[in-house]
């Protein structure tokens, strides 16, 4: 029997909980115990734990958020933070832990596998910024979200002959205004990714509405453009008058979609099955459809590449 604990890190993502769920009962039908850390590594610094058994993950997997709270916790980035964390880790006999979450909460991993704990990382943000695996826990259903408000500015900005600036989330990482604006049927996104090209933008817009569109969405991921200032350039030299809304935390929140609920189960389930071999820090990924464990160091190091294919196609459907 092996004791395992698991805490849900950073920005909560749907799916997380049912990949706790996932955790949690493989763990016990393996014969393992497992011990849930409250907000992160919040929750091992100050030592908040409890016990967890078949029932504390009935009905969540429908659930968005995460039944064990979330943090960022600075204090864990400097050591003081970490040797705490380590006490706790110690004081419940934590044999390995599991870590759902985005990059910054793998780093913190592997800051705890070089004391010599055994880790694992079940890739868990919306953002889908992470290299080595093709998709994270949470991403379809944000891209879900995010395409459904795009269908409902559309639909008032046909009745208006306006166009509109919509900002999406994604940090670093271009990935959600890409998907949705494919499946939203965006006529334009900026993304960090790319160089935007506002003459572009403009001249997509007034081409448009020559041809008798009254619609024009801009998706623009956060940090890259101020979408207001975007929106007074493209009404000021197009003539056509520009909203802007700013999506927001909608997008992290919401009820898991299929793909997350199924992804979650798997990497979660394959994961723990791998615990039982594993000594060091490790990873699990979404690669070609299937669950793929791999080193956790190697797959830090395995940059994100961002779907250029994806972003013509874009440029030639939305003429
Ligand atoms: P995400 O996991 O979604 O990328 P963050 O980047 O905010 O989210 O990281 C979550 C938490 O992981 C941080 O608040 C911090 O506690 C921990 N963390 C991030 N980077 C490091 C690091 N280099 N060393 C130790 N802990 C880290
Ligand atoms: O990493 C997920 C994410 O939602 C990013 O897209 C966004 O930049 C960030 O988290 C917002 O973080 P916070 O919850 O700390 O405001």
């Amino acid at each position: 029997m092996t004791r395992i604990g698991i805490l849900t890190s950073g920005g909560d993502s749907p799916g997380m909980n049912a990949a706790i769920r996932s955790v949690v009962r493989t763990a016990i039908y393996c014969g393992h115990e497992v011990l849930g850390i409250y907000s992160g590594y919040q929750g091992l610094v100050e030592d908040e734990i409890k016990r967890m058994d078949l029932s504390s993950v009935g009905d969540i997997i429908h659930r968005g958020g995460t039944i064990l709270g979330t943090s960022r916790c600075p204090e864990f980035e400097k050591e003081t933070g970490r040797e705490k964390a380590l006490k706790t880790i110690q004081k419940h006999k934590i044999e390995k832990l599991v870590v759902l979450g985005g990059d910054g909460s793998f780093h913190g991993a592997l800051s705890l596998a070089e004391k010599g704990l055994d880790v694992l990382g079940i890739p868990c943000t919306i953002d889908n910024d992470l290299g080595y695996t093709d998709y994270t826990i949470g991403f379809f259903t944000a891209v879900e979200t995010i395409t459904e408000a795009i269908g409902r500015i559309r639909d008032t900005s046909s009745s208006h002959e306006r166009g509109h600036v919509i900002e999406v989330m994604g940090r670093r990482c271009g990935d959600l205004a890409l998907y949705a604006g494919i499946s939203g049927g965006a006529e334009s996104i900026i993304v960090p990714e790319e160089k935007a090209n506002l003459d572009a933008i403009n001249q997509k817009v007034i081409q448009g509405k020559e041809r008798g569109k009254r619609h024009h969405i801009i998706l623009v991921t956060e940090g890259t453009w101020d979408p207001y200032r975007l929106a007074e350039r493209i009404q000021n030299e197009t003539d056509v008058e520009t909203k802007v809304t700013i999506l927001g935390y909608v997008q992290r929140g919401g009820t898991p979609n299929i793909s997350d609920r199924i992804m979650a189960t798997n990497l979660a389930a394959q994961g723990v099955l791998a615990l039982e071999k594993i000594h060091g820090a490790y990873a699990m990924a979404f690669k070609n459809n299937r669950a793929e464990i791999l080193s956790l160091r190697e797959a830090l190091k395995i940059e994100k590449k961002f779907s250029k294919t994806l972003y013509q196609e874009i440029q030639m459907v939305s003429i």
